[in-house]
């Protein structure tokens, strides 16, 4: 039935990001530009004592430099983002640079050179000379790990019967600590902004998930009413949640664009990203599991602290999936923070999720080898059938599907129980497997639809597209339901002028963006309904609008498709060259009654090198049930890129801290490692579909970063099964298996 919904479709935004036409932040044009370069701070705490510009001034091109000593100060801040893991109103106690003397973490912006180009911005940045009252930082986690506590605004979770006397009457117990390191996203394209001023008003091009979180932020920022704050943000060169939260750069910019009276644009350096948008924080989880002989699991305890900074009180929600994954009668399972002299951390693909299910997936199939029973079928025997949270039962949940389909595309059947019982030659091989589970979120969002006499469509909605193809989907989603071609729909995005939407995060963009979309299309069908029920012999006479679709120019009966009204027709007689539908789409009461969640099931081949311990991942099979799929081909391709992602975070990707100077050693893509064409060989990407009615209008769940969950704990199962050592330390680097 659907002409686009469920169907291939290529990127309608892919030539134009080929062929350069594509504006990314630091792209557009803007008469009289001046350049900013940020200077990095050298200590990770304390003062600044003294600061000498005056090298910097004096050298060519330098029109000012920005310190703590003649930046204005920027406003008392709230914010309202919605963000991961779930919906909170909170004061925005986000970072801000040059606000006073005092060092919050190494490499903290210091100084902003303002120049005529870039090149002598960033030659004056190395004149300026600062020196420090040091105090004694703390950077390590592990150190301060005995100090951690709950966060503050953390929902109350409730112990689940009695986990402590169930462990120590379990069968059978495994426990071990689990560690992931502080991890950066390193999008291709740099954070950049440039600011333009007219009086109060400001118009800025950022790179950013939220054109209006931005908007909010530096309204507040420079107190200025929001309708003041043009925030414009078309495209996005990847984020993975670097641009969810507010990050210094946007305001400084700004600010140094109203003080200049001038265009300001500043464009952080790879080095400058690693303290500038924050980071997956360095996690270490403890857990235990019990259970009884047959498998079924009787206790549960996961213990997670990550750090933060001394800021802000960021949480990852680490543990949060824990509860609602297998069904187990006793449960603990906390989450607290410690303070560090670090920036602050924030969402990093598949925010806490990932770090979470990697050490419950391995803790799992340690408990698979201390019972001697399959890890998969360890799984299935703790299969939970409603949610053992809530008790609530799931709108859709088809994980079993996923596993069965996994099982059988991998020949997991051929698998042998035994560690180091399979070889390819001189390499061992190692098959693992593990769960991915995510949230099916949705926010409210708001859409319009212009409808124009000549049969072409307007829509837009304020939402962004960092890679998962939301321009192709709203594209694909307005021309189903107006019934157009594709190429008589034009969808606009990133840009505060355009009706709200939530940020890009939390995998919820289509149920979000995409219901609002759908709204404002029927909406624009009832008012023609309306239109053309005026009339006296209106072949639509008695039909509600739900009887109606809108198809190739004309308004029907879906029964009966021979009764119609051509649109453009019935425009003209009312004299209208255009309907515009404005529709805000909000979850729906209907889902408080279930739990939503979207599951998936992964099976990983590693090959290792036992003499000098390389892991390849030769074979990656990712089953993912999220609900409808909208667009086969996009998404198949962000399910590849959430493997890509396990892979990086599995077998590579560490940001080294050293904790003497409390500086971080790697901020290049020299020396922080992720996974390039050699290190992926064969990803097949499955989706089990799931029909489900409750989760909103178009059925679909958040899936982006649902394909990165199970990965990493995969990889370090199958690992365990190829050498019979388990690494519980994050990245498997090949010392760790010598
Ligand atoms: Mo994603 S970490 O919610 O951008």
């Amino acid at each position: 039935m659907a002409r686009y919904i469920g169907k291939e479709m290529s990127r309608v935004d892919g030539a134009a990001k080929v062929t350069g036409k594509a504006k990314y932040a630091a792209e557009f044009q803007v008469p009289n530009l001046a350049y900013g370069f940020i200077v990095l701070g050298t200590v990770a705490k304390g003062t600044i004592k003294s600061i000498d510009t005056r090298e910097a001034e004096g050298a060519a091109g330098v029109i000012r430099v920005f310190t703590h000593l003649n930046a204005p100060k920027l406003g008392p801040k709230s914010s309202t983002e919605q963000a991961p893991p779930r919906a909170t109103e909170e004061e925005d106690k986000s970072f801000r640079a040059l606000q006073s003397d005092k060092i919050f973490f190494n490499m903290q912006p210091v100084a902003l050179v303002v120049a005529e180009t870039y090149e002598q911005a960033r030659y004056a940045a190395r004149l300026v000379k600062v020196s420090y009252n040091s105090q004694q930082h703390m950077t390590d986690t592990e150190a301060v790990r005995s100090s951690a506590r709950v966060p503050a605004k953390e929902p109350p979770r409730k112990t689940r019967g009695n986990p402590e006397e169930a462990m120590r009457s379990a069968a059978v117990k495994v426990e071990a600590e689990y560690r992931i390191p502080i991890e950066h996203h390193n999008p291709m394209e740099p954070h950049a902004a440039i600011a333009v001023w007219q009086g109060d008003n400001l118009t800025i091009f950022d790179k950013t998930q939220g054109v209006y979180s931005v908007r909010e932020h530096l309204a507040s920022s420079f107190g200025v009413p929001e309708e003041n704050v043009n925030v414009v943000s078309p495209f996005v060169g990847g984020a993975f949640g670097s641009s969810l939260r507010p990050n210094y750069y946007p305001a400084l910019t700004a600010m140094a664009a109203r003080e200049l009276k001038r265009p300001v644009k500043v464009v952080y350096t790879r080095t400058q990203m690693f303290t500038g948008h924050g980071y997956r924080p360095h996690t270490i989880q403890k857990i235990a599991l019990g259970a009884e002989r047959s498998g079924k699991l009787s206790a549960m305890i996961h213990e997670a602290v990550h750090n933060t900074s001394t800021l802000e009180e960021f949480s990852d929600d680490t543990t949060r999936f824990t509860r609602q994954v297998y069904a187990c009668p006793n449960l603990y399972a906390p989450l607290k923070i410690t303070n560090t002299d670090l920036p602050t951390p924030t969402w990093m693909r598949a925010p806490g999720a990932v770090s979470g299910m990697f050490a419950l997936e391995c803790a799992m199939d340690e408990l698979a080898y201390a019972l001697r029973i399959d890890p998969l079928e360890l799984r299935l025997i703790n299969y939970a059938e409603t949610d053992p949270e809530s008790g609530k039962p799931f709108s859709s949940k088809a994980l079993r599907e996923c596993y069965r389909l996994g099982a059988e595309k991998f020949g997991w059947k051929n698998r042998k129980f035994e560690p180091r019982s399979m070889r390819d030659g001189r390499l061992l091989v190692g098959w693992g497997m593990a769960t991915g589970v995510w949230g099916a979120f949705q926010m409210p969002a708001a859409a319009l639809v212009t409808l124009q006499a000549d049969g072409t469509a307007r829509v837009a909605s304020a939402t962004s597209d960092i890679g998962p193809g939301t321009y192709t989907v709203m594209t694909m989603i307005a021309a189903e339901y107006l019934g157009l071609k594709l190429e008589q729909v034009k969808f606009e995005l990133g840009d505060t002028k355009l009706p709200r939407s939530p940020s890009q995060g939390g995998s919820w963009t289509t149920a979000s963006v995409g219901s609002a979309v759908r709204g404002a299309a029927l909406a624009i069908g009832t008012k023609l309904l309306a239109l053309a029920n005026q009339e006296p012999n209106s072949p639509l006479k008695g039909a509600a609008a739900s009887d109606v679709e809108m198809l190739d120019g004309q308004l029907r009966l879906k029964s009966d498709p021979d009764r119609f009204v051509n649109i453009s027709a019935v425009m003209k007689r009312n004299n209208l060259t255009a309907i515009t539908e404005i529709f805000e789409s909000r979850p729906s009461e209907e889902r408080e009654k279930y739990a939503t969640l979207a599951h998936g099931a992964q099976f990983i081949e590693v090959k290792v090198d036992p003499d000098v311990g390389t892991v390849h991942v030769t074979r990656a099979i990712e089953v993912s049930a999220c609900g409808k799929i909208m667009n086969p081909k996009a998404s198949h391709s962000q399910e590849i890129g959430g493997v890509v992602w396990g892979i990086g975070m599995a077998l590579q990707e560490a940001t080294e801290i050293d904790h003497r100077y409390g500086r971080i050693m790697n901020p290049n893509l020299q020396h922080y490692h992720v996974p390039v064409n050699a290190d992926i060989l064969e990803i097949e990407t499955i989706f089990v579909e799931e029909d489900d009615k409750v989760v909103n209008p178009l059925g679909v769940k958040g899936m982006g970063e649902l394909g990165m969950v199970g990965i990493p704990a995969a990889i370090a199962n199958a690992v365990f099964h190829a050498t019979g050592r388990r690494i519980r330390d994050l990245p498997i680097t090949p010392e760790k298996l010598l």
